[in-house]
């Protein structure tokens, strides 16, 4: 097979005679010899095209080897390219200054060919391996995040499944509760949470009703009135809808989800149910998701009551009418309300029955 890239090293000397030499001595180890003549010319140079390796000279007028040395491995682009530096200076002192600049080799001039080409080779070496190990963390995050990406579509299909099987057995429709997502997403916004929440929230709040399933056909396709003991049985709906959730997996939006269909009939004055749990004991995600709806119910119609215009159902929710009062909804989830209402009025009509 052809090698599709010969390896090739930079040699930095403003020397022209040592260039020649050292380009002589790689050439005749098989290596491609790139030469800079100056400090300034080897970054030139480097940044356009990296090579494998850079033999540098350390006394240069203008930038000194020491100088380059710390440039290349400042920059993350030619932090991995290793250096040795070719020096007549002996003495420990620039050797320490060499090793602080980054420079992984020396070597003392005049070059030795025998120690020139071990120094070359074995710096290649622990490249070569630091670069594969650079390439296979790359395809193992890259797997990661494909998996990641995945899981989070699995999820997401289920979501869309289960909400579609809560439709065939309840009054509201498939756009109610797509509206809900909406709703939900933009009071998360406006209230400041972050991308992650927004984006549970959206896919959570569309099982609110699961729970429904479980609610028998004579109280839920009964038309209005239903009785106490019927109210009992459709008060469930919430525990089962978690219950439900609880065994499919805890993914963030299940764990939501189940917060939500838990969460969605509570109120912030206590007056809710299943518990009767009040203020900052109902999860967050529920306590914006009961007011989108809320919202939604009154614009519906509804056996007991015609559909409400959106100015009628706004003023309901802040001002209350008797049978919803602002009471119920936490005063932060309400001011975001009023603060984005024409975004709900947008919201509805876009996604109308
Ligand atoms: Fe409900
Ligand atoms: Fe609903």
């Amino acid at each position: 097979m052809e090698q599709s890239k010969q390896t090739t090293l930079l040699v930095v000397d403003d020397d022209e005679r040592n260039r020649k030499l050292l380009g002589a001595l790689l050439v005749a180890e098989g290596y491609a010899a790139r030469f800079s003549a100056s400090g300034e010319e080897a970054l030139a140079s480097v940044a356009e095209r990296l090579p494998d390796l850079i033999l540098l000279d350390v006394m240069m007028p203008g930038l000194d080897g020491f100088e380059v040395a710390r440039r290349l491995k400042a920059d993350a682009k030619s932090s991995a390219i290793p250096i040795v530096m070719v020096t007549a200076l002996a003495d420990r002192d620039s050797r320490l200054k060499g090793l602080e600049a980054g420079v992984e080799e020396f070597l003392t001039k005049p070059v030795d060919r025998a120690e020139l080409r071990a120094r070359v080779k074995n710096l290649l070496r622990i490249k070569e391996y630091n670069d594969f190990l650079a390439d296979h963390n790359r395809l193992l995050e890259e797997q990661v995040r494909a998996r990641t990406l995945q899981l989070t579509e699995s999820y997401r299909d289920t979501i869309f499944a289960l909400a579609r099987a809560a439709e065939f057995h309840d009054e509201d429709t498939g756009l109610h509760v797509k509206r809900v997502s909406h709703y939900s997403a933009m009071l998360a916004e406006r209230l400041g949470m972050d991308a992650g929440f927004r984006d549970a929230i959206f896919y959570a709040s569309p099982m609110h009703d699961l729970g429904k399933i479980g609610i028998p056909d004579a109280v839920m396709l009964k038309p209005s009135g239903l009785d106490d003991e019927e109210w009992r049985v459709m008060k469930r709906h919430p525990e089962l809808g978690a219950q439900i959730l609880g065994t499919i997996s805890e993914s963030p939006y299940m764990l939501m989800g189940i917060d939500i269909a838990l969460g969605h009939h509570e109120r912030w004055d206590g007056s809710g149910y299943p518990s009767g749990r009040c203020g900052g004991e109902i999860p967050l995600a529920a306590r914006i998701m009961a007011l989108g709806d809320v919202y939604d119910a009154l614009r519906a119609k509804r056996p007991y009551k015609p559909p409400f215009t959106h100015e009628r159902a706004v003023e309901t929710i802040t001002q209350g009418d008797g049978r919803t009062v602002p009471a119920h909804f936490d005063p932060a989830v309400l001011a975001a309300f009023r603060d984005c209402a024409g975004g709900f009025r947008e919201i509805f009509s876009t996604h109308a029955d």
